[in-house]
């Protein structure tokens, strides 16, 4: 029997992305449209210039995704799109372009939650043996997840107010190293001493709090800069980034060390945007491979948003047949994290 084709749709932030997926696993296409080059100039993504741009472009990234997929429409067995959490306006028209097409080719739709997405790109590229922790750590999410199976999700664990890659993109603004932040601090950091500044760790050596807070960090980078900059100082943005970047890596180490001790699961996860940075991806698996564990990290170039997560991530869905309505809508915060089975 022909395998079953997942189209799948991603338009929650600055990527306008469509992908298509083979039964949760196997990639036939992945198209993404970054409009980071729209944003860098206003030094963080506009909402309204976001929902403009994937406006103009959706149907013509559809239609390469199945182009490239060598597939038509009529080969899909349901359209799988990301309605939160996200920029609301961005979202819309994601979910409005699946739900038009779900109705005219009379095909289900399923309705995929970002962060569950961000974790099924491990699923494209790994066989994960559940149990298993992921932290999903990107400009919008650090969350500590415990799964039971590809779609049973409970949340251990969030932050209490700035992501991590909300905090590399706010200190990336004030040391003038641009837009996206994280791999351009990343980048800085690989020249400075991680030890030069000794920058604020939240919740540090409480081994019963799994939640995360980056607003005192980037109140103390900002303070820290002004002072310097005040006092005519000198000092070195590569020093700054590393230590910024340390305290962050240390962190979220930490908590997902202690989450996988907690859970005595033996595979943890890595997802999100965040994932992309390698000296989090080297710190994270050799302090779990310490205890035991193993960790899985999807390549650089699924870490960030694109549609073949969310193709990957709405197949369980599907399978369960767990349909979202003609009705479903957009939805900015979306903490529920929706359960197949
Ligand atoms: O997952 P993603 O594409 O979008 C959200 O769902 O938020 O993540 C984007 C975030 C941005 O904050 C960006 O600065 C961060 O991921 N990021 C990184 C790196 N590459 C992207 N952060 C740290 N190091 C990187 N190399
Ligand atoms: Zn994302």
């Amino acid at each position: 029997m022909e395998k079953k084709l997942i189209l799948g749709l991603e338009t929650s932030c600055d990527e306008t992305a469509a992908a298509v997926v083979a039964e949760g696993r196997e990639m036939l296409s992945n198209v993404i449209a970054s409009q980071i080059k729209e944003h860098q100039k206003y030094g963080g993504v506009v909402p309204e210039v976001a929902s403009r741009k994937h406006l103009e472009i959706v149907n013509i990234i559809v239609a390469r995704a199945l182009q490239e997929a060598n597939c038509t429409f009529s080969d899909l067995a349901a359209i799988a799109v990301t309605n939160g959490p996200g920029l609301v306006g961005a979202l819309l028209v994601g979910v409005n372009c699946a739900k038009t097409l779900a109705y005219a080719l009379g095909k289900p739709l399923v309705a995929v939650n970002h962060v569950l997405a961000h974790v099924a790109a491990n699923y494209l590229v790994h066989e994960v043996i559940f149990p298993a922790v992921c932290l999903v750590v990107s400009g919008g999410h650090t969350s500590l997840l415990y799964l039971t199976s590809r779609s049973q999700a409970v949340l251990l664990g969030g932050t209490r107010d700035d992501a991590a890659g909300e905090a590399f993109d706010k200190i990336a603004r004030v040391l003038d190293l641009g837009y996206p932040g994280g791999p351009a601090i990343e980048k800085a950091a690989a020249e400075g001493n991680p030890k030069a500044f000794n920058f604020p760790r939240a919740f540090s050596g409480q081994d019963d709090i799994l939640e995360f807070s980056f607003s005192g960090l980037k109140s103390a980078v900002i303070n820290n800069l002004h002072h310097m900059r005040q006092k005519g100082q000198s000092f070195s943005v590569s020093d700054v980034a590393a230590s910024f970047q340390e305290a962050v890596i240390d962190i979220l180490v930490e908590k997902t060390v202690l989450a996988a001790a907690a859970k005595q699961v033996k595979t943890v996860l890595l997802a999100g945007g965040v994932a992309a940075n390698n000296l989090l991806r080297e710190r994270l698996e050799k302090s779990l491979q310490n205890d035991g564990r193993t960790l899985l990290v999807p390549p650089a170039s699924l870490c960030t948003d694109n549609a073949a997560m969310v193709a990957a991530a709405g197949w369980d869905f599907y399978v369960s047949q767990k349909f979202a309505g003609l009705d479903l809508n957009a939805t900015p915060v979306l903490d529920k994290i929706w359960q197949a089975d």
